[in-house]
């Protein structure tokens, strides 16, 4: 089998390690991988090639731009490479506008296509992501569904259930293999000097959170306002942002602001942390992972589940709400209540179960 992985931002970096590392060691899979570059600092990047030992890419370097543009310049880069490598199937994950293009591009070459994370819906429009995944679902042949809500949402816009696999969540797999890893490896808690349960982790990255002078001002509000001390390791959007806006000065008065991290030291900082707030998709469910509890400064969510189990709770940017939940969670009863919550993406095999389909799918073929 001739197999396209195409991918272009941190986590789908992440996610897709534990396949990418299963597919090498097949013998019957010529493996394509095409990274299109929509991230590309270090740190955002290279990092997670070294620590997730992943091969060489093919790396497109389309870098940032106007979404159109960056979808456009994606589109065209991985269709060069899908006519010079001529594959059986192309892979995409996630939602981003590097999965538009990649999805794009396989099927107007009329290769078929797989989404790996298919069915996800936070019903929110406003979000580019909400787009980019119904279009993937609706253009996929195999769809790789993490949870029994994602396969709903794929029958009730009407596909046909003989390409929908319920797979579980392959975060899980990278999550967990990782972490045992990080618990070796990090030495971040000793750089930073902290404790277990004794400060706040937080990430934002989300465009409807952080270019919107507003928005970001209520965040930074409510930031500040919090008792323990406030890890944030700031995504390059946010970055940018905080500068326009003339805020970056005033969240130093309270949080501890470092660069994106590696995978090891984040995973070791979520684990040990009182709580997390967040806009991440993956963080979400790598808290309930791990038994962190998670406030989301979100007013929807694609994983309903970790707010249905208690994990997780949508705050949306709602400066008193901040606070408050991020106190109550941070409480010993709640870790303890954490404790009791079943993990309901799955067991960390999600990419053999993956690996498994697309062989089978080629017998069949055959
Ligand atoms: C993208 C995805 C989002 C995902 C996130 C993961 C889309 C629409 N959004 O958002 O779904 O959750 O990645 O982190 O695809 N920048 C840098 N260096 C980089 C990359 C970006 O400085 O290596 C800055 C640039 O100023 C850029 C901005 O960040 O304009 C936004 O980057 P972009 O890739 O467009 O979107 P993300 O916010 O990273
Ligand atoms: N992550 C990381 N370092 C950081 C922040 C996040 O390794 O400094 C990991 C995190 O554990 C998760 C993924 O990056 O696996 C989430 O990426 P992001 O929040 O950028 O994207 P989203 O999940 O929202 O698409």
């Amino acid at each position: 089998m001739r197999l396209t992985i195409s991918i272009g931002t941190r986590p789908q970096l992440i996610k897709i390690s534990p396949l990418v590392r299963k597919i090498e060691k097949e013998d019957g899979i010529e493996l394509q991988f095409i990274d299109t570059g929509q991230h590309y600092d270090h740190e955002l990047n290279k990092t997670f090639y070294d620590e997730l030992n992943l091969p060489e890419s093919k790396f497109l370097d389309i870098g940032s731009g106007a979404p159109g543009e960056q979808t456009g310049n994606a589109m065209i880069a991985i269709e060069k490479e899908l006519i010079k490598f001529d594959p059986d199937l192309v892979l995409v994950i996630g939602d981003t506008n590097s999965t538009l293009a990649g999805a794009l591009a396989a099927v107007k070459q009329k290769i078929p296509l797989g989404h790996i994370e298919a069915g996800l819906r936070s019903f929110d429009r406003r979000m580019p992501e909400e787009i980019n995944r119904i279009i993937v679902d609706h253009i996929s042949d195999y769809l790789f569904a993490p949870t029994e809500n994602a396969v709903k949402n794929l029958s009730k816009e009407g596909i046909p259930g003989d390409g929908i696999f319920f797979t579980y969540d392959i975060t899980v797999d990278a999550c967990l293999e990782n972490y045992r890893i990080a618990k070796e490896k990090s030495k971040i808690l000793e750089k930073l000097g902290i404790n277990p349960r004794g400060y706040i982790l937080v990430t934002s990255h989300r465009q409807e959170n952080v270019d919107d002078e507003g928005n970001l001002s209520r965040l930074v509000n409510a930031l500040i306002r919090i008792k323990k001390p406030v890890i944030f390791p700031i995504h390059p959007r946010t970055m940018k942002n905080l500068k326009k806006f003339n805020l970056l000065e005033k969240l130093q008065e309270n949080c501890i602001i470092i660069k994106p991290l590696g995978y090891f030291d984040f995973l070791m900082l979520l684990k040990n942390a009182s709580c997390v707030i967040t806009d991440s998709g993956g963080i979400q469910k790598e808290a309930l992972i791990l038994k962190t509890p998670c406030v989301t400064i979100r007013d929807t969510t694609e994983w309903i589940e970790t707010v249905k189990l208690g994990a997780n709770v949508l705050v949306g940017l709602d400066e008193k709400k901040i606070v408050e939940e991020v106190e109550k969670r941070s409480r010993e009863e709640f870790h303890k209540s954490m404790e009791r919550i079943r993990n309901p993406y799955g067991d960390g095999k999600t990419s053999e179960r993956i690996l498994r389909i697309l062989k089978s799918q080629k017998e069949m073929e055959r």
